[in-house]
């Protein structure tokens, strides 16, 4: 019988070797435009908690996924992370200064080049689902998985309706719908991403990954809004009681934070809920969800 890693050592793992394909599949930061490949390195190297490359790996673990293959998945989804938070940060969005501990970029660097770092980072994601030995069906299901997520259907409209939002009251239905889409959407596809490395997700696998996804996806971004309102800059690594000075609807606004930290606990429960037809595989899953419910940062 193999020993188990235990979840910490295996999160260690799985964000150093992430690092190291990161820094992989980046343009050097020598290359030509160097300051663009620079700014795109800064975003998302060295920082994170890196909770979407957690999902991937976790949820290829339960389809004996092949690990380069995770890898790449993972960078590509990270990268598409880093990419919305150096937009997400600048002046005409959430205006931040701070993120992951380090000048945002867009006052490390500049406006255009901030722009530019998340729009390249975004394309260098695609690139890196066209590479590997996988099969093309497969990869295509992967590249249309991750579009469909970041784009307009997914995080792009959840921004939107994020912005369209400051100053409103929204109803329930309205806000799980925004935090289901600016946020959940691209960890559902981290979670499917991550399968589809295994193989090809029967019906039901794919229902069942999709109800823990759901449950994460919008857990994820109830905690956000809690810690926003809960934790300092410093402990967060960017700036603390945003939502509120920006006058955002949030989880907190709306239902306050007693009933937000029960809502976040019921998702935890629906996620490992969710889980129970893989059995102990899906151990790292189930870990994760406590992880994304119980996080400090
Ligand atoms: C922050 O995401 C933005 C949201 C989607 C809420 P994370 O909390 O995963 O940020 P990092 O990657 O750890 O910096
Ligand atoms: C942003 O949500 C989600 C993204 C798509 C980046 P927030 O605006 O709440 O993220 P933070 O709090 O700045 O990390
Ligand atoms: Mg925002
Ligand atoms: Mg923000
Ligand atoms: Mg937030």
């Amino acid at each position: 019988m193999t020993v188990m890693q235990a979840f910490g050592d295996w999160m260690k793992t799985v964000q150093a070797n992430m690092e190291d394909a990161l820094a992989s599949y980046l343009p050097e930061a020598t290359h030509v435009p160097a300051r663009l490949h620079d700014a795109m390195r800064y975003a998302a190297l060295d920082g994170g908690k890196r909770v979407r490359p957690l999902l991937v790996f976790a949820a290829g673990e339960l389809f004996d996924a092949d690990d380069s293959a995770l890898g790449r998945a993972a960078a590509a989804v990270e990268m598409i992370h880093a990419y919305s938070l150096i937009h997400d940060d600048m002046p005409c969005m959430d205006d931040d200064a701070l993120r992951r501990g380090k000048p945002t970029v867009h006052v490390e660097y500049d406006e255009a080049t901030a722009l530019l770092a998340g729009d390249a980072l975004q394309s260098q994601a695609f690139i890196v689902l066209t590479e590997g030995e996988s099969d093309a069906a497969r990869k295509l299901e992967m590249i249309r998985l991750l579009a469909q997520a970041a784009g307009s259907a997914g995080m792009c409209g959840g921004q939107a309706i994020d912005l369209a939002s400051v100053g409103m009251t929204l109803s329930l239905a309205e806000l799980e719908q925004m935090h289901r889409l600016k946020t959940g959407a691209l960890l559902r596809a981290s979670v499917l991403l991550g399968a589809l490395c295994g193989k090809a997700l029967t019906e039901s696998e794919t229902a069942a990954l999709d109800a823990y996804a759901n449950a994460i996806g919008l857990a994820f971004q109830v905690v956000d809004d809690v810690l926003d309102a809960t934790a300092d800059s410093a402990t967060l690594g960017k700036t603390a009681g945003k939502d509120a000075a920006d006058n955002k609807p949030t989880y907190v606004s709306i239902m306050g934070l007693e009933q937000s930290r029960i809502l976040a606990e019921e998702l935890r429960n629906d996620a490992h809920r969710a889980l129970m037809p893989f059995g102990n595989k899906a151990r790292r899953l189930r870990e994760l969800a406590d992880l994304i419910v119980q996080r400090k940062t």
